[in-house]
């Protein structure tokens, strides 16, 4: 409604200063002529339709005179009339826009600019409530931060756009982008009101895709084939069903928060991937082949069909950590090959890596069931463990065990306990190398790991690897 009403009122501001531009020009810097205020005693009156057509077509090509006043580089705008100014005399202007935070109209209306060769940069306002732009067809970045009384955008024509930077606009709850935007860099919207968003559905390749916070976000679709710097989703709606179906490469990946996921073609990821807190049942993979960075599958309550059947190669870490519904870890069926550690913690019974040829780092395994069998990682079948990193310690229900082994794989010691005796009865105490073990034993899982893994799975595996290297 009220939504409504302010689009009526744009328009009818724009049509009063088209027709008599000189008021707008002459206004002095405290008349407000965008303050709700003023304009709301002339609601009652009806936009002609075809005005407002006139207005919009008006067509400047590439001859048409730029006035050196639309080339400064950078214009603060301090009210109303500073930017009616601009925009009157200025089509196109040559720089960066920044609204002031003490700019106290309720309306940005950029009326006649049809392109920003910079940034529109508009932040720590409280009393913008509308910004709209009917004629604004390109600009470099749309940069809005902390505006808590901004509620809409309207920018019907925007077609090019390199930088979009959204954060902290707890109101903004409707957006008018019908232009059809095909290239993107950044996309960064955080901490909206904002329900869907699908302005970028034709863009196929961006740096950087942030959504966060935006909490009544309950689905968002992308077109996104590659994401080169990082994707990260996290902390929207509960019920987030992401649909991230066309992507097929990235480089750093973090999802947190959703409810359903689809990431079938997902092929290559350069970097690390991570999955944290998510509601889905079911996360599959199938075409994926190598992470070059570290793979993490944390806190995923509901989690039980994980699909990684294609996977060869994890240049990072490996982290599995309390998907409290998953019974086996044995969804790596071709994976030969781990660069970093290994970090497995939950209640699952059994652990299968049928190709798992080496692990280049350590490995941490905890299970609260009795049913996993420590055997395989404690007890290597030829004598050489297939764990190059130094430790490995498996816990299977109250039974832990220990072992350090050489970079051969070749076993220098062993250790067993019951984890629930605490540190003073650590059991069996035979030989070489007692300090690498009772130093990880007494550090390692509890204090280090515990704490910050959850955060980053990645910056913890790499201490891991630096404490054994
Ligand atoms: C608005 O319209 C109503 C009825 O349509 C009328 O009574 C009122 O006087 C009008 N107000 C103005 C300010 O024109
Ligand atoms: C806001 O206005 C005050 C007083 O006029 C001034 O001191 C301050 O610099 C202005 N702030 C900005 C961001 O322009
Ligand atoms: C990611 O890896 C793929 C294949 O290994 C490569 O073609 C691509 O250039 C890499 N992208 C980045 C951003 O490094
Ligand atoms: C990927 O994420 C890791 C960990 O957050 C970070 O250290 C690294 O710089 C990121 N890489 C890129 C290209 O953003
Ligand atoms: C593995 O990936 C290849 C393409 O890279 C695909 O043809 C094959 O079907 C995938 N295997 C599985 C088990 O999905
Ligand atoms: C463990 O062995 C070391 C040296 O082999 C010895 O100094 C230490 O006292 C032993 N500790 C226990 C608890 O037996
Ligand atoms: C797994 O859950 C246990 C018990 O709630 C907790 O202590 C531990 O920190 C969690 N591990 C990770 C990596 O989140």
């Amino acid at each position: 409604m009220l939504s409504c009403l302010n689009t009526i009122l744009g328009f009818l501001f724009l049509v009063l200063q088209l027709i008599n531009p000189s008021t707008a020009k002459t206004s002095s810097n405290d008349l407000n002529i965008l303050d709700h205020n003023i304009i709301l005693v002339n609601t009652n009156a009806t936009v002609p339709k075809k005005e407002q057509t006139n207005f919009e077509t008006i067509n400047p090509t590439k001859d048409t005179k730029i006035d050196d006043a639309c080339k400064k580089g950078l214009y603060h705008i301090e009210n109303a009339a500073n930017l009616i100014d601009l925009q009157a005399k200025c089509w196109k202007v040559m720089g960066n826009i920044e609204i002031s935070s003490n700019f106290s109209g309720s309306m940005v209306d950029l009326g006649l600019i049809k392109e920003i060769e910079g940034d529109l940069i508009i932040k720590n306002n409280k009393h913008i409530f509308r910004i709209q732009g009917y004629n604004l067809e390109s600009l470099r970045k749309l940069d809005l931060e902390s505006l808590t009384a901004f509620v809409s955008l309207d920018l019907p024509v925007l077609k090019e756009v390199s930088t979009i930077d959204w954060r902290v606009l707890p109101i903004l709850s409707s957006v008018v982008i019908n232009g059809n935007i095909k290239k993107v860099k950044n996309i960064v919207i955080s901490d909206t009101a904002l329900t869907s968003i699908n302005y970028f559905n034709n863009v196929n390749e961006v740096d950087i895709f942030n959504i966060n916070n935006n909490r009544f976000l309950e689905s968002l679709l992308t077109k996104l084939e590659s994401v080169t710097k990082q994707l990260t989703v996290h902390s929207n709606a509960r019920e987030l069903e992401l649909d991230l179906s066309n992507l097929h490469t990235v480089e750093n990946m973090t999802i947190k928060d959703v409810s359903k996921i689809n990431v079938a073609k997902l092929a290559s990821v350069n970097s690390s991937l991570e999955f944290i807190e998510n509601q889905f049942s079911s996360l599959e993979l199938p075409l994926l082949t190598k992470v070059q960075g570290t793979l993490g599958l944390i806190d995923n309550k509901n989690l039980k069909k994980v699909d990684f059947s294609n996977v060869t190669e994890i240049q990072g870490g490996l982290m599995i950590a309390n998907n409290t519904e998953l019974i086996k870890i044995d969804f790596f069926p071709k994976l030969r090959q781990i660069g970093g550690a290994i970090y497995f913690e939950g209640s699952f019974q059994k652990i299968d890596f049928p190709e798992l040829k080496l692990v280049k780092g350590s490995a941490y395994i905890k299970s609260s069931s009795d049913e996993l069998n420590c055997e395989e990682f404690t007890t290597p079948k030829n004598g050489r463990s297939i764990i190059r990193g130094g430790k490995i310690e498996c816990t299977s229900g109250m039974k832990r065990k220990m072992l350090s082994v050489d970079e051969d794989g070749n076993v220098l010691g062993k250790q067993e306990s019951s984890s629930n005796s605490g540190k003073k009865e650590k059991g069996k105490n035979n030989t070489k190398s007692q300090g690498g073990s009772r130093k990880m034993e007494n550090s390692a899982p509890k204090d280090i790991f515990v704490d910050i893994f959850k955060t980053s799975v990645y910056s913890v595996l790499t201490i891991l690897f630096a404490i054994v290297f």
